[in-house]
C-alpha cells in the first residue's frame, strides 16, 4: 500500500455514496440486506455507504476512494477480491452453464472434497446461505433426538429458532422462544444449568474472539454426549480458516454436524453442512431440506476452487501468522500508551479491538477510531478479517496508523471529548442479546 497516511490528509469525499443512499432510504426498509454492510455500522458522514470495486486486500467506493479492508465482504472473501484460480474457475464454469435442470457434477466433486479435509464430514450437503444450513441442522436435531428444545451461543443467522433470543424478535411466535435457551462461552457451568432430557441440540461457534478455555469444548461435548443431544459447530468463521477443517480439526472435537460457508467460495454464494451419517440419513426420508439454487455450478466452480488453493498455499498458516503479527502489534502500542482499556483478542484469520468500560461508551470509543482509520484509507468496524491478499506492507500500514491514532483516542477518552470529535453520528449497536429462558 503506497503512503495513503500522507495522501489522505482529509476525511474521503463520499457525495455518490450519499446520494445513493437518500434513493435507497426511499426504498429499501433499514438500506441494507446485511446489517453489518449498512449505515447503522459506520459514522455518518464520514464512511462511504458503497463499494463498487475490491482487489486483494483494497476496495475502492462509489466516489472511487480506496481503502484497505479489514471486513472482507463480512468474512467470504479468505483469499482476497478477484482471486484469479478461482475468477478462472469462475469463468470457466460460466461457459457452459449457471443452473440446470439436472444435478452438475461439482455436487459429488466438492462434497469429495470437503470430506477429504474436514473431520466427521461422513454426509455433505450444500445450500446458500449460513442460516440455511444452521436451520437444517436444528430441524435434523430435532428429527433424529424427537425433542425440541435448542441452546445456543451467539449468533447463527436471521432464522426464528435463533434470532428470537434478541430484542428484535418481532414476529416469531412465543412457542418457538420458549424452545430456545442460551448459554455463555467459556462457562460450562452456563451449559450445565440449561441442558437436560428434552434438549435436541447444542448450537455454537467454536470459537469467536476468545479461545476455548479449561477444556471448555471438550467438556460440551462430554455434556451434549451426556444428555444425548446433538452437537452442532457453527464454523462460519472458523471453518477453513482457523484449519483446513476447522475448529474440530484444530482443537480435536468432533461435533455431530458443523456449518460452513462464510470461507469456502471465496465470495460466491455456498453453504454446507457435513457431519454424522447416522444424523444426516433423516435427510433420505423425514427431514425435507431442498432449494432451487442447492447445486448451482458457479457457486460449486468457485468452492472447488477455493478449498484447493486454501491447501495449496497452506492458507490457515498464513493467516495465522499475518493476523497474529497485527493482534500483538496493536496490543504492543496500546501497551506501550499505557492503554489499559483496550486490547485486540482473537485468532489470526479473525480478531478484534475491544474497549472495557474504563475507557467510557464504548460505542463512542469505536466510532472515533472508525472515523480517524477511514481518514487514513483503512476500512474498519473493529475487526481485522484478515485475508491471504492481506500483505506485510498492509499489516505493517495498519499498526503505523494505530501508532498515530491511538494516541489521540487516549487523549480525547482522558479529556472526556470522544464525543466531540466525531464528524457524525456514532455506530449503533446490531441488536440486544436476551440471555436465558424468558
Ligand atoms: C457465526 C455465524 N453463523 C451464522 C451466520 C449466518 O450466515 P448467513 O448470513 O450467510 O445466513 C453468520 C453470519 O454472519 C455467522 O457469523
Amino acid at each position: 500500500m503506497t503512503n495513503l497516511i500522507q495522501s489522505n490528509a482529509d476525511y474521503p469525499q463520499i457525495a455518490n455514496s450519499q446520494s445513493l443512499l437518500h434513493r435507497a432510504q426511499r426504498l429499501i426498509p433499514s438500506v441494507t440486506q446485511t446489517l453489518a454492510k449498512g449505515p447503522t455500522q459506520y459514522v455518518k458522514g464520514v464512511a462511504p455507504h458503497y463499494l463498487v470495486k475490491g482487489r486483494g486486500s483494497h476496495v475502492w467506493d462509489a466516489d472511487g476512494n480506496e481503502f484497505l479492508d479489514y471486513n472482507m465482504g463480512i468474512g467470504p472473501l479468505s483469499l482476497g477480491y478477484c482471486y484469479e484460480p478461482v475468477d478462472d474457475a469462475i469463468r470457466a464454469q460460466l461457459e457452459s452453464g449457471i443452473t440446470f435442470s439436472l444435478m452438475h457434477p461439482l455436487e459429488v466433486e466438492v462434497a469429495e472434497l470437503i470430506a477429504s479435509v474436514v473431520p466427521n464430514a461422513q454426509s455433505v450437503r450444500f445450500s446458500k446461505t449460513g442460516c440455511d444450513v444452521t436451520t437444517a441442522a436444528i430441524r435434523l436435531a430435532r428429527a433424529h433426538t424427537g425433542r425440541e428444545n435448542v441452546i445456543t451461543c451467539g449468533y447463527h443467522g436471521w432464522h426464528d429458532w435463533t434470532i428470537c433470543m434478541t430484542d428484535r424478535n418481532g414476529g416469531i411466535p412465543q412457542s418457538t422462544r420458549s424452545m430456545t435457551n442460551s448459554f455463555n462461552y467459556n462457562d460450562i457451568d452456563s451449559l450445565a444449568a440449561v441442558i437436560n432430557a428434552n434438549t435436541a441440540a447444542v448450537i455454537l461457534e467454536p470459537m469467536l474472539f476468545e479461545f476455548p478455555a479449561n477444556q471448555f469444548l471438550h467438556k460440551v461435548r462430554e455434556l451434549c454426549t451426556k444428555h444425548g443431544a446433538i452437537l452442532i459447530f457453527d464454523e462460519m468463521w472458523t471453518g477453513f480458516r482457523l484449519a483446513l477443517g476447522g475448529a474440530q480439526q484444530h482443537f480435536g472435537v468432533t461435533a455431530d454436524l458443523a456449518c460452513y460457508s462464510k470461507a469456502i467460495a471465496n465470495g460466491m454464494p455456498i453453504s454446507v453442512l457435513a457431519g454424522s451419517s447416522e444424523v444426516m440419513a433423516h435427510l433420505e426420508k423425514d427431514v425435507f431440506f431442498f432449494t432451487t439454487f442447492g447445486g448451482e455450478a458457479l457457486s460449486l466452480a468457485a468452492s472447488r476452487a477455493t478449498i484447493q488453493e486454501l491447501a495449496n498455499k497452506n492458507v490457515p498458516a498464513a493467516l495465522e501468522r499475518n493476523g497474529a503479527r497485527l493482534r500483538d502489534g496493536y496490543n504492543a502500542i496500546a501497551r506501550d500508551l499505557d492503554m489499559k482499556y483496550t486490547r485486540c483478542i482473537g485468532m489470526g484469520a479473525r480478531s478484534m479491538v475491544i474497549f472495557d468500560a474504563t475507557a467510557g461508551d464504548g460505542l463512542l470509543v469505536r466510532s472515533l477510531l472508525q472515523q480517524e482509520l477511514i481518514k487514513r484509507g483503512i476500512l474498519w468496524q473493529g475487526m481485522h478479517a484478515i485475508s491471504y491478499s492481506h500483505s506485510d506492507a498492509d499489516i505493517d500500514y495498519t499498526l503505523a496508523a494505530y501508532r498515530e491514532v491511538l494516541p489521540m483516542l487516549k487523549l480525547a477518552i482522558a479529556q472526556g471529548n470522544v464525543n466531540a470529535q466525531l464528524r457524525g453520528e456514532p455506530v449503533q449497536p446490531v441488536f440486544r442479546t436476551v440471555t436465558g429462558k424468558k
